[in-house]
């Protein structure tokens, strides 16, 4: 076991975060704060432990409901904590219709094409309402979809996207959205764990200029599903342009339907929303953990729209007169919770945006945001170091202005921050540097845009009412100022978290609770911290810095990637005897996977042609977005004594990092083949910014 917990630090992300000194501080402008909806500093009384759980009503009481619940929290059964029991709600009455009596004609969606001469497109929410009745109409109807079945969604960025899933939410329908870049058979193996006989999908969509044929991986999908055991029934495909077909990919008769096609017999349906419990599952997201198989995510529908409603209005300050964009993709949890279900359940306007942000040029997302005067402004450091180097003063040829700006899904260096302060932002926006995860429904941690001052490079304190904990490898406490990482958790339960994985409750148990519960038989909270697998600083002002991830994770731009499901691409290739993939930092994408394959003996396969075959087989089984920078082709890897691929000793020579003692391996006249190989090819300097500065994770233990 202790080996094991060894491996899990040393061959993670946190092992290469570069650390920084500590930040000066921001302040907020007396302009942003007067017009603040959090602006109470008595917001970290009320949402104390003292005052948990009934703390979060003040979340709850921003939501319509059919019924009000009669206990906040039931902790009967921990860790399966239940919220808001005996509540039922609409998530779709809760975005849609409760805006119209007052603002029916204010738009809810801004769709704006990649194509620079297609005209944006503003969805009334008078109009979302009757789409989403539509949908759901012929969902219930056509597809014969009922509350609680599971239904998976294969789109890009579209408003169709949104218009399903919450044709979804009225009829108490599970969605299980998979990120539009994964490839058929990844979306194959997630209908088949979700049981989904419906898939939905569209014929194409515009990346970097170019059509993108996204059909085609469903039928894909659909194969793989089946050689899993579970049939898809129905295909249902939108279509990016009216009556064009951008997929070359034939249709199934009687399987395959256009959605516009059978929408006309739908025209001017109604569907009343179905009261769910506020226990029903909302939706699942698949996320990447330690073994190979994806997770699963459950998420709740009233723990789950109440925290993202009220995250959405303290931290991202969301008003209904903003405007309001994030450039996550709707496929991840930052896009389901702070593109769709927060913004839409506060009736602003929601921006969507299909391509990338460099399409035709750096100077894309700040014209978009000058022309819609978009105000607040939530995307990912990748994009930020991305429009940083290929268009460092575009920011200062239009006129935007951000009164807020966020950034989430990996960490983001104080000069990159500055950058996206001083040029982005004007130095006039507030930024929140939000973290959290698929599992926590909502942010973890993150400044409260009037309330705290900001540092760059920290996510910051707990959210109201997160309690986060820093542990050491032995569940001691890291106080704040201990200067040393450790493990970031969540002592208290809250609404947004994850109800359990989907069919695979004792894993949920496992991966997120058993590691610092003492006593699994205690029915005390207090007992069951949230593990949340990243490394992380507690600084003594209480900010907490996160590091990566402490487990088989990598976060390659944002996109959450388990290295084990790599390794399992590589081993596909018939000439691979052993593979290992590790994280290296990368200047834009914060890192990427690189790969190390042994091959099986006796094999003469030139080794490009290999290298092609193990790139060609992670994009088929993952996607694209998992493509390494490198693929090594060594006779061996380097091995324990008793058989193990030590990663660490890879993740150093990758990164260009001390390998540390290895004359305790088995072979360790391999690891100085290795490097030769490495460094003739690549010139890599250490990781980070200030060399001088680094104190790695795991090595102050
Ligand atoms: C990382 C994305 C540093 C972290 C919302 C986490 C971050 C993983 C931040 C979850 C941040 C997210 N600073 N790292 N502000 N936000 N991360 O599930 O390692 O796609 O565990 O959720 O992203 O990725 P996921």
């Amino acid at each position: 076991m202790a080996d094991t917990k060894n491996e899990m630090l040393e061959t993670s992300e946190a092992q290469i975060a570069a650390h920084w000194k500590e930040e000066e501080y921001y302040y907020p402008t007396a302009k942003f704060i007067s017009q603040a909806n959090l602006v109470d500093h008595d917001v970290d009384k009320r949402f104390s432990l003292e005052n948990f759980p009934e703390n979060f009503k003040e979340y709850a009481d921003l939501l319509d409901w059919y019924k009000y619940w009669h206990t906040t929290l039931d902790t009967s059964n921990p860790p399966f904590w239940r919220w808001f029991v005996g509540g039922q709600l609409n998530v779709s009455y809760n975005c849609i219709d409760r805006h119209l009596p007052k603002n029916k004609g204010k738009a809810a969606i801004i769709f704006v094409p990649e194509l620079e001469n297609d005209p944006p497109l503003a969805i009334t929410y008078q109009e979302l309402y009757v789409r989403v009745n539509e949908t759901a109409a012929l969902l219930r109807e056509f597809a014969g979809l009922k509350k609680g079945d599971r239904v998976t969604i294969h789109m890009p960025m579209v408003p169709e996207l949104p218009i399903t899933m919450l044709a979804c939410a009225r009829l108490g329908v599970i969605h299980s959205v998979v990120f539009g870049g994964f490839s058929g058979m990844a979306c194959g193996d997630r209908i088949a764990d979700s049981g989904s006989r419906v898939l939905i999908t569209m014929d194409g969509y515009y990346r970097n200029g170019q059509v993108q044929d996204q059909k085609e991986k469903a039928d894909i999908a659909v194969a793989q599903a089946k050689g899993l055991g579970a049939e898809v029934d129905k295909v249902l495909v939108w279509r990016r342009r009216q009556g064009k077909n951008l997929s070359v990919t034939p249709m199934l008769k009687g399987r395959d339907y256009f959605m516009d096609e059978i929408l006309k017999d739908y025209k001017g349906k109604r569907v009343a929303p179905v009261p769910v419990a506020a226990e029903d599952p909302l939706f699942l997201m698949y996320t990447s953990g330690t073994t190979g198989k994806p997770k699963g995510i459950q998420h709740s529908t009233g723990g789950y729209l109440a925290y993202v409603t009220g995250t959405a209005k303290y931290i991202l300050d969301i008003h209904p007169e903003d405007i309001y964009w994030c450039m996550a993709d709707i496929g991840w949890i930052t896009g389901h919770s702070y593109i769709v279900y927060g913004p839409l359940a506060l009736g602003t306007t929601s921006l969507i945006y299909e391509g990338v942000p460099t399409y035709p040029d750096a100077g894309r997302p700040w014209r978009v945001a000058e022309q819609l005067d978009v105000n607040i402004f939530h995307t990912a450091p990748t994009a930020i170091r991305q429009l940083r180097k290929l268009g460092p003063e575009e920011p200062r040829k239009y006129n935007h202005h951000f009164k807020l700006m966020v950034t989430v899904g990996e960490p983001i260096e104080p000069n990159v921050w500055r950058w996206y302060y001083d040029e982005v932002g004007k130095k006039e926006a507030v930024i929140v540097d939000t973290w959290w995860q698929t599992e926590n429904g909502g942010f973890l941690c993150s400044t409260k845009p009037a309330l705290n001052p900001m540092k760059p490079g920290s996510a910051g304190p707990g959210v109201p009412g997160i309690h986060p904990v820093v542990y050491d490898e032995k569940g001691n406490e890291l106080p704040p100022g201990a200067e040393r990482a450790g493990n970031v958790c969540i002592r208290n339960p809250w609404p947004g978290i994850m109800q359990t994985i989907w069919g695979e409750p004792e894993r949920y148990v496992q991966t997120y609770y058993a590691k610092y519960c003492k006593n699994q038989q205690s029915k005390d909270w207090k007992d069951w911290p949230y593990f949340a697998g990243d490394g992380a600083l507690y600084a003594g002002d209480g900010y907490i810095r996160i590091l990566g991830r402490v487990d088989d994770v990598i976060n390659v731009a944002g996109h959450r990637l388990g290295t084990k499901e790599l390794e399992s691409a590589c081993l596909t290739v018939p000439e691979v005897a052993e593979a290992a993939v590790v994280p290296v930092i990368d200047p834009i994408k914060g890192r990427v996977p690189e790969v190390y394959i042994a091959l099986k003996p006796g094999v003469t396969t030139d080794p490009k042609e290999i290298q092609k075959k193990v790139i060609s087989a992670i994009e088929n089984i993952i996607g694209k977005m998992a493509r390494p920078s490198h693929v090594w082709v060594s006779e061996d890897m380097p091995k324990t004594r008793s058989g193990k691929i030590m990663r660490r000793v890879l993740t150093a020579v990758s990164n260009n990092m001390p390998v540390g003692d290895v004359t305790t391996l088995a072979n360790p006249e391999i690891v100085e083949h290795i490097k030769i190989m490495v460094q003739s090819q690549t010139k890599r300097t250490p990781a980070g910014e200030t060399p001088d500065d680094i104190k790695r994770f795991g090595q102050n233990e």
